[in-house]
């Protein structure tokens, strides 16, 4: 049995904890800690935890003998590293949110700290436990398609989706929220990108992208500043709150209303209603006249140490959210939509009559599964690595999690500063 302490009792971390009611044998939650009194009597009310296993920071926590076995680890990007210094000290196993770091100098600080405790730090790379991109992985490591020449990925990011949490919401704004786009978004795809090519060393890497849609100079003529207050186009706008949000209150509700998620009871449409028209409410925001700097598209380029050159484009403000992915070998191919939970593998055929031969592989999970099945399988990874067992091929073990981060810092800084990443080592280096 592992016990776990929630750290961050938000949105990400309690996706993690439903594992404990379907395994009750295997993963107990016995403390929480969370700023906020009512996050904290919900997780107190949903695990029955006791009175004396809540607490208001990681410093009060620690300020106890260690009391669990382990942490998941929800809170916000900026307080990843420094709350999980001190836990790591106390002795403490991690489930580490992505990203793991917002700086190469504290992605540095917790490889440290994590080989000083000899601990399990697991990234929740979720990505690398859907079956989608479980199976690829195993076809990759099997040989199936030969060495790699080509991979290439892309990220869509729905219109409603990108214009809730990266333009509104709290990823819109870099240096409030201390991580970029790319970082926020996609840390999930340079970390599959360099899970994919199997330990061959990135060398040179390249970016280009920006912010060109969501800005004020395109903006409705007649458009007001507040969708529900003072813009006539609150009836037909596509990003207008009343559409995107009031009739759909399901959508994206836990950045909408979080307080809702923690206080079920109040989510009534007066209130919902009454949340959006609050005096600085992002979320009733015009769309185009917001506090945002986030890049709606951006493509990056990576030249690996085995030739093999990896492309990844972030697109946002698509119809439809997905990901991508095209994988070229020298004897076959892989190629799938994650939506459509199935994959192609493509191998040479030159009897007459064919090019190739073509087997489709499905991969299908429920409809209930978080990212494509992979946010459970992770905590069965991670207690699994807790208790002693051998790595899967998916494990985000913290040492095998950091080059995709790292990728995002020189993507980032290439395109910001115009100038590709000549050395990648060195950058790192430079960086840290
Ligand atoms: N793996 C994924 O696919 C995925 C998806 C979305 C978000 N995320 C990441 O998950 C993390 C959490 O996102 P979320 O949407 O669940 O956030 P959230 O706001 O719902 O939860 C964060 C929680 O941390 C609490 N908190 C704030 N300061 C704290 C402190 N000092 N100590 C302890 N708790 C504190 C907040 O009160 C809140 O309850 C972010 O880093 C985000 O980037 C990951």
């Amino acid at each position: 049995m592992v016990e776990a302490i929630i750290v961050g009792a938000g949105h990400r971390s309690l996706c993690y904890a439903q594992y404990a009611h379907q395994h009750p044998e295997q993963f107990k939650i016995t403390g929480v800690v969370d700023p906020i009194p009512d996050r904290r009597a919900a997780v107190q009310r949903e695990f029955g935890l006791d009175d004396s296993m809540l607490f208001r920071d990681v410093d009060e926590l620690c300020t106890k003998p260690k009391l669990a076995d382990a942490i998941i680890n929800g809170t916000m990007d900026e307080l990843h590293v420094p709350t999980s210094l001190p836990l790591l000290e106390k002795g403490y196993h991690i489930l580490l949110e992505k990203p793991v770091a917002i700086s190469l100098k504290e992605l540095n600080q917790l490889r440290a700290a994590q080989e000083k405790a000899g601990k399990v730090v697991m990234i929740c790379h979720v990505l690398r436990y859907a079956p989608f991109y479980a199976e690829i992985k195993k076809r990759i490591l099997d040989g199936e398609i030969g060495r790699m020449i080509s991979l290439s990925t892309a990220e869509y990011v729905s219109y409603h989706h990108f214009a809730t949490c990266f333009v509104r919401g709290k990823w819109g704004n870099s240096v409030d929220c201390r991580t970029s786009m790319l970082m926020a978004k996609c840390c999930h795809d340079m970390d599959l990108v360099s899970w994919m090519t199997c330990g061959s060393k990135p060398v040179r890497v390249d970016s280009f992208g920006g912010l060109r849609w969501f800005c004020r100079e395109n903006a409705p003529a007649d458009s007001g500043n507040h969708c529900l207050r003072d813009c006539p186009l609150v009836d037909s706008c596509d990003f207008s709150s009343k559409r995107m949000y009031l009739d759909h209150p399901e959508r994206w509700a836990s950045y909408v209303w979080p307080e809702f998620d923690y206080r079920k009871e109040l989510n009534t449409p007066e209130n919902r209603l009454a949340k959006l028209m609050e005096p600085g409410n992002p979320h009733s925001c015009c769309v185009w006249k917001c506090n945002n700097d986030q890049v709606d598209r951006q493509s990056v380029i990576v030249d690996f140490e085995n030739g093999c050159v990896a492309t990844h484009q972030l697109i946002a403000d698509t119809c439809r959210a997905d990901r991508r992915i095209h994988i070229v070998g020298t004897e076959g191919e892989i190629e799938g939509f994650m939506s459509q939970e199935r994959f192609v593998l493509r191998k040479h055929d030159l009897r007459p009559g064919n090019d190739y031969t073509e087997e489709t592989i499905d991969v299908k999970v429920t409809n209930a599964e978080g990212h494509g099945g992979g946010d459970l399988r992770l905590v069965e990874d991670f207690i699994a690595r807790i208790n002693g067992e051998e790595p899967s091929i998916s494990s985000t073990d913290l040492c095998d999690s950091v080059i995709g981060n790292q990728l995002v810092f020189a993507a980032d800084a290439a395109m910001f500063g115009k100038k590709r990443i000549e050395n990648f080592d060195s950058f790192c280096e430079e960086q840290a």
